[in-house]
């Protein structure tokens, strides 16, 4: 049970002047119940890579597999794919569409074949758990602030119980408090055995919540492994990410890269205070 890519590149526009390759030769297998996040700057391929797991894109070359299933034909294959791999886009609470929430979160689920008790305790469970109360379920969608518009939208796709819950930057342009509220979910989740792939910005975000980060960089995974690990051997410039907040502080005070072994008790205070 798993999301497989074997080779896999994707090009945009492919033999138009416009030709952009997005993807290049990733091989990568994600198991069952792990939380996955994928790193990296904007245009490395991060999205590109979320849209081939259901098959929204199809490779180039290569191969992406879900549960040993290629996601390439057009048949009943691909609705199946598409109800295991679900994929919440970033800013998704703009492409609302319905008149009330029940309806915008009944949509996925309804087209997936739930219906009667079975899709209204769907879309219970899943209100219950992004933290949303059934009082919103006759509002408008476009009455709610911005924070609860993301939860919607999370909870429009939880309500189709899927295995495998892709999410693309879910935290951006949320404050603090939404973004605790969806880690909460995300625990629930991982709780219940899915599997989860966030992309995100954050090294933060990512080290305190999933066990394993991917890196991107022009189309490929240039670091695929334990982010704590990562954030020790102090790669940031390397792959091309901003270092966390407390980490960065580290560096201005005290130097945190310097190899200078006078500082070694200082940088050890520091890992300690980051819990690496
Ligand atoms: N619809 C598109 N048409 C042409 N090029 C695209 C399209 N979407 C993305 N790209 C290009 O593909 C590359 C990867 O983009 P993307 O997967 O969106 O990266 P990320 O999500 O990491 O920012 C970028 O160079 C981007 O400009
Ligand atoms: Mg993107």
């Amino acid at each position: 049970m798993s999301i497989e890519f074997k080779n896999v590149k994707y090009t945009y526009e492919l033999h138009t002047p416009f030709e952009k390759k997005a993807l290049d030769d990733v091989t990568l297998n994600i198991s069952k119940g792990e939380f996955v996040t994928i790193l990296g700057r904007t245009g490395s391929g991060k999205s590109t890579l979320i849209q081939l797991t259901n098959g929204i894109l199809k490779p180039t070359s290569g191969k992406v597999l879900i549960d040993g299933v290629s996601t390439t034909k057009n048949d009943a294959s691909i609705f199946e794919i598409r109800k295991k791999v679900g994929i919440v886009f970033q800013y998704p609470e703009h492409q609302f569409f319905e008149e009330n929430i029940y309806k915008e979160i009944a949509f996925g689920p309804k087209n997936f074949g739930f219906e009667g008790s079975k899709l209204n305790n769907t879309i219970l469970k899943s209100l219950n758990m992004i933290g949303l109360s059934t009082s919103v379920l006759s509002k408008s969608p476009f009455t709610l602030s911005g924070g609860e518009k993301r939860k919607v939208a999370i909870a429009s796709v939880i309500a189709c119980e899927p295995q495998y819950i892709i999410l693309d930057e879910p935290t951006s342009g949320l404050d603090p408090a939404s973004v605790k509220n969806f880690v909460k979910t995300l625990e629930s989740l991982k709780k219940m055995g899915k599997t989860i792939i966030v992309v995100t910005h954050s090294v933060d975000f990512s080290l305190q919540n999933a066990d394993r980060a991917l890196i991107m960089s022009k189309g490929k995974i240039t670091f695929d492994g334990n982010i704590q690990g990562f954030v020790k051997s102090s790669d940031f410039e390397k792959y091309e990410l901003l270092p966390p907040p407390l980490y960065q502080v580290g560096q201005k005070i005290i130097g945190f890269n310097t190899k200078n072994e006078k500082l070694a008790e200082d940088i050890k205070f520091l890992e300690d205070a980051l819990q690496l």
